[in-house]
């Protein structure tokens, strides 16, 4: 199997289980809590290592207890952590995260070092991005990093992939620099500025993405499966159906699955399989990384549903 680098973020996930999600001013008490290791970036890093590929983490991390927790846990869990950097004077990065008793979350970012994932730690991280065959990459670091990254894998060969999550809008380059964007609903509109609710408007808006570069779009629609727009192809890919409790990384397990499948060799409709099924997984349990399912269990879940 080819390696695969994440580059990305990495978070310390504070997150409290509440009754409903807290209006302005309001007090509210919550029913539980759990401090998780999270970010898009480690969570997808874990999510591949569960997945038996070979996986290399480049992410900034504090000098503080967090990272040097952080730090060990992602050794435990089997990821080269040999392009991280800890950074002096400055914490780790935390997410804060409400969840409600249907599975939703809201959540808000203290970024922490990594902001200090720079254009410059991109380009010390060549050599790194280029041993590997798989790159994936999110947008909770600056975006002049995200793009140098993303550049030094495109012309390395690599198979780029973008969730573009947290989304925001982007400049047109960065989607040449894409094999593959990964765009939930919401996701999708704002980098478009179209409606995305039903496949005819989601559809119109991914060509959007295709015209501005990307070679291909996977519009994540949660239960209802993904939707693959090609130049020359749209098909729907249907989800698998399980009871979910906690959403929180769901696109990160899905993005981990499909990495592991394209570094695996599968076409692009049995990764999308098996990204399906570790994001469904992923929502039947508490939390973002422990929720992550090993390859034997992502395949159990597809043997089972067909
Ligand atoms: O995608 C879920 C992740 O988003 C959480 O782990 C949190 O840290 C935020 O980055």
């Amino acid at each position: 199997m080819k390696k695969i680098c994440v580059f990305g973020s990495l978070n310390i996930d504070m997150t409290l289980f509440v009754p409903h999600f807290n209006l302005p001013g309001e007090t509210l008490t919550g029913t539980g809590m759990s401090i998780f290791t999270g970010g898009k970036g480690g969570n997808q890093a874990v999510a591949c290592a569960r997945l038996g590929a070979p996986v290399k983490m480049i992410g900034c991390l504090g000098d503080d207890a967090n990272g040097a927790m952080y730090y060990e846990k992602l050794k435990e869990e089997g990821v080269d952590v040999s392009g991280l950097k800890v950074c002096r004077d400055i914490t780790s990065g935390m997410a804060f995260i409400e969840v409600v008793p249907e599975g939703e979350n809201r959540i808000a970012l203290a970024v922490g070092a990594n902001g200090l994932l720079t254009e410059e730690v991109a380009r010390e991280s060549a050599a790194a991005i280029a041993e590997c065959g798989v790159y994936m990459t999110q947008l909770e670091n600056p975006l002049e990093a995200i793009i140098e990254g993303m550049r030094i894998a495109h012309e390395n060969g690599l198979t780029v992939v973008l969730d573009p999550a947290p989304a925001r809008p982007l400049p047109d380059g960065i989607f040449a620099l894409c094999d593959v964007v990964t765009p939930n609903e919401t996701e999708l509109n704002i980098l478009t500025g179209m409606p995305t609710d039903t496949l005819e408007e989601a559809e119109a808006a991914a060509r959007t993405l295709l015209a501005r570069g990307a070679k291909m779009v996977l519009n994540k629609r949660g239960a209802a499966g993904v939707l693959l727009v090609t130049a020359d192809a749209c098909r729907l890919i249907p989800g698998f159906k399980v009871n979910a409790v906690d959403t929180t990384a769901a696109g990160d397990s899905f993005n981990a699955g499909l990495a592991v499948g394209l570094a695996d060799g599968m076409d692009i409709e049995q990764a999308i399989r098996l990204a399906n099924a570790t994001g469904a997984i992923s929502t039947t349990r508490l939390g973002a990384q422990p929720a992550m399912p090993t390859r034997a269990q992502a395949e159990a879940l597809m043997a089972e549903q067909g």
